[in-house]
């Protein structure tokens, strides 16, 4: 039986497979359909120090090959997320979260970061400068190296748990943001968060999606993100977790080949809930398929053949 387990930050997970931050919930929602246990992880759905609504509806655009969504962060809070989510999902769901964190402020990132350091469940706090779907936050930490960077350095400060931050494609050169988080302390770089986009109503000439753009996600930009991950690769010492499109058990070993030491898998889940449990069933008989006995010795695998 070829090995499937990855390691990231010294947290070993089962196999690469979490299901990404917005598309899964809280977790617990999925465990009607299978045991979610066999996952490698939970990205949970993104969380802000307060309630948020998010933004009205339409929110969703289909395109061919993918979506637009513009949810606009709509989660119930640090505290209820912690004192109610958490709990739910732990009942059923027994190994290491990630917790998915947005802001609107360096202050507001850094008291959410530390509530979510100090639950037990929580391994890794994937820090989101990149929805584009808000306004004076998110993506407009991730757009600028030096913000990027100031977010990162904040954060590390005030946690113990290791920090992945998680960037915006919609920027010149991703590398260059990479290289910013690193040199701040992040411990790793989860990429990439949507494409900004936008489909127009023919009937109504109007933009579908009421906040007019949203981010892209779906199979039609894992080639973007398989590009990135592999520029930043190149460019830093720190682990991927790579993410934008995967649908198949061959798309997680193309993205771990760019540069990934696990991946998310996002927009799948909307297709079909049980997207990650298909992947992972699917995973073994494909590593076999193409000679692979360890998952975790293919990271990177495309750059210099190896
Ligand atoms: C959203 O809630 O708008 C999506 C989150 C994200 O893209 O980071």
């Amino acid at each position: 039986m070829p090995d499937t387990s990855v390691a990231l930050s010294g947290i070993t997970l089962d196999n690469p497979v979490i299901p990404a931050s917005g598309t899964f919930g809280f977790g617990y929602e999925f465990s009607e359909y299978y045991d979610i246990n066999i996952l490698g992880s939970i990205s949970l759905k993104g969380t802000t120090k307060d309630p948020r609504f998010g933004n009205p509806t339409p929110r969703i655009a289909e395109i061919p090959c993918g979506l637009i969504n513009s949810v606009g962060l709509q989660n119930p809070g640090a505290d209820a997320v912690i004192g109610t989510e958490i709990p739910r999902l732990a009942k059923t769901f027994k190994k290491p979260l990630i917790a998915n964190i947005s802001g609107f402020s360096v202050d507001e990132y850094v008291e959410c970061a530390r509530k979510f350091d100090a639950v037990g469940q929580v391994g890794i706090l994937e820090i989101n400068i990149s929805c584009p779907n808000v306004h004076g936050g998110g993506m407009s930490f991730g757009t600028s190296a030096e913000s990027a960077a100031q977010v990162t350095r904040a954060v590390k400060s005030a946690v113990s748990k290791p920090v992945y931050i998680k960037l915006s494609p919609n920027v010149t050169d991703i590398t260059e943001i990479a290289r910013a988080v690193q040199d701040a302390g992040a411990d790793g770089i989860s990429m990439i968060n949507t494409l900004l986009g936008m489909r127009i109503d023919l009937k109504t000439k109007r933009p579908v999606v009421a906040n007019q753009k949203g981010g892209m996600s779906g199979p039609c930009i894992l080639p973007l993100a398989l590009r990135m991950v592999y520029e930043v690769y190149e460019s830093v010492d720190i682990p991927i977790i790579g993410m934008g499109g995967i649908s198949c058990a061959a798309d997680v070993i193309e993205m771990m080949l760019a540069g990934a030491s696990a991946v998310q898998v996002g927009a799948a889940n909307l297709v079909d809930p049980c997207a990650c449990r298909d992947i992972i069933k699917q995973l073994p008989e494909t590593m076999q398929h193409y000679g692979i006995e360890k998952l975790s010795d293919i990271t990177g695998g495309a750059h210099n053949g190896k």
